[in-house]
């Protein structure tokens, strides 16, 4: 294949403090490490793999990333036994077969079959040959094969794609890359040699409240407080299963709907099963909480 010319890069960010004000355009409340770790991955052309516990913001990070650049989002959800003919390209047997069947007797190029018309492109590949810009997140990477996770290595060090009988396909305008991991297995060493890595962890009290706000609509600046105060001494408990901030918006969310101005600690125990999806851990909490308002 013909090496092709790259394009023009976008711009881009200018600055940590513009990828920060750019997603909370978007929504996206990101702390100082967040914005400082996806500029300088923007401008070393490096993926970025986020770690951290559910519900944090890892997914939500590219997509916002790419709603906030007007970047398309091409998405691999990875899961157990995902393959290359899932996550980077196969041939379409059904259409070769149709093509060899209607030449039989004749005699045929085996090239024709192994040509760009007859190549099924997954999102890997996608992403390198997409002309317009691309954010390509390969979420929850750690439940891929080992094996399987090799497979990423050429496309997250050179941004290209070898296929045996076509060549190499190099990316012409880098993808932006986000992977998320919930740490379910340990990461092999040359993943993660080629990525910068960021850790994710709850947000503080503050930025919480932040994201309450810009996430939950009609929701008062005192209630969301509140909210945001409850939900860390929760994540100060020795819980199982800590409140995420999905959990946080759905228990916001509700009080919305319940039309509730102040949680009383009624309304908390009522409404912990929102919050809490450990009985144990609901136990733990409502005998706290119990405790302190008797
Ligand atoms: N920093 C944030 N700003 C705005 N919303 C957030 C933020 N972090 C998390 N959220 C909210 O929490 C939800 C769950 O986040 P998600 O990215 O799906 O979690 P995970 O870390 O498991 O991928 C998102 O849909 C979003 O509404
Ligand atoms: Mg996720």
């Amino acid at each position: 294949m013909d090496p092709v010319p790259e394009l023009d890069q976008d711009p881009g960010f200018v600055s940590a403090t513009d990828v920060a004000d750019r997603l909370r355009l978007v929504d996206y409340l990101p702390d100082d490490k967040i914005a400082g770790t996806v500029y300088l991955a923007e401008r070393l052309f490096k993926p970025i793999l986020v770690e951290g516990p559910a519900g944090t913001g890892k997914t939500e990070l590219a997509k916002s990333i790419a709603k906030a650049t007007n970047a398309r989002l091409i998405r691999l959800q990875c899961y157990e036994g995902l393959d290359e003919a899932k996550a980077l390209y196969e041939w379409d047997y059904r259409k070769q077969l149709l093509h060899i069947q209607s030449a039989a007797g004749t005699k045929f190029d085996e090239n024709d079959i192994f040509s760009e018309d007859y190549l099924l492109t997954r999102p890997l590949l996608e992403a390198i040959r997409a002309e317009d810009q691309v954010v390509l997140l390969v979420d929850e990477v750690d439940r891929l094969d080992i094996e399987t996770e090799a497979l990423l290595l050429e496309v997250l060090s050179d941004y290209q794609v070898s296929i045996p009988e076509l060549g190499t396909i190099v990316a012409r305008r880098k993808p932006l890359v986000f992977l998320t991991s919930n740490n379910s297995r340990e990461l092999s060493e040359a993943l993660k040699r080629r990525c910068l890595f960021l850790h994710i962890d709850y947000p503080s009290a503050e930025r919480e409240r932040e994201i309450i706000l810009a996430r939950v609509p009609g929701i008062s600046d005192r209630l969301a407080t509140q909210v945001a105060e409850i939900v860390r001494s929760l994540r100060s408990m020795d819980l199982k299963k800590p409140p995420s901030v999905s959990e946080t918006l759905d228990w916001a969310q509700t009080l919305v709907i319940l039309a509730t101005d102040v949680v009383t600690d009624q309304e908390l125990q009522d409404n912990l099963h929102v919050l809490l999806k450990n009985q144990g851990d609901i136990a733990v909490a409502s005998k706290r909480f119990g405790g302190l308002s008797a």
